[in-house]
């Protein structure tokens, strides 16, 4: 029973994976409708959510502008509600990815082992993605903004599905 168990394939064990950037209303509630529409085109056997580093808006729909882009490709991510990084998140997840360095910084600043540490990531690093880099925040632009994060996230999760997937 127990060989059994331990030469099961990783990518058949439930990968939970959290999303994170500034907000939580913007780029990493689009990571988890995309990361979610992923693993139910491939079949994966994960879970995802998402919070951002500041409370600010705790409770909250994703912006109006990010549930466009998602709906025009098919994803709702309307229901989805705001929230802040909570500690508690490194023992919750197998892979946290930040949007962009600063919220990288900040959340590996948080943990308090090196366990907890190596499970957070610079998400387009990770993915093999545009070189690496931010995914830009688009809070302040126009629609375009939310147009090219929509594709570097699409992008990124389809790069990482496949790269757990090899594990
Ligand atoms: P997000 O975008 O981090 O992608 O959700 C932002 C949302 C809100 C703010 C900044 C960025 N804000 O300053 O309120």
């Amino acid at each position: 029973m127990l060989t059994f168990f331990y030469s099961y394939p990783i990518a058949l064990l439930k990968m939970k994976i959290l999303m994170v950037c500034l907000g939580n209303i913007c780029r990493s509630p689009i990571a988890e409708g995309v990361m979610r529409s992923k693993f139910i085109k491939y079949k994966f056997n994960g879970s995802v959510d998402s919070a951002g580093v500041i409370g600010m808006h705790a409770g909250e729909a994703p912006d109006r502008r990010a549930i466009k882009i998602s709906l025009h490709n098919e994803i709702d991510i309307s229901q989805q509600t705001a929230r802040k990084f909570n500690v508690s998140d490194f023992d919750q997840y197998d892979l946290i990815l930040a949007m962009d360095q600063s919220v990288y910084d900040e959340i590996a600043e948080m943990a308090t082992d090196q366990n907890s540490k190596n499970k957070v990531k610079l998400f387009l690093a990770y993915s093999g993605t545009h070189n690496s880099g931010d995914v830009p925040d688009p809070y302040y632009g126009g629609p375009e903004g939310f147009e090219k994060v929509f594709r570097m996230i699409d992008e990124g999760c389809e790069n990482i599905i496949r790269k757990i997937q090899q594990s």
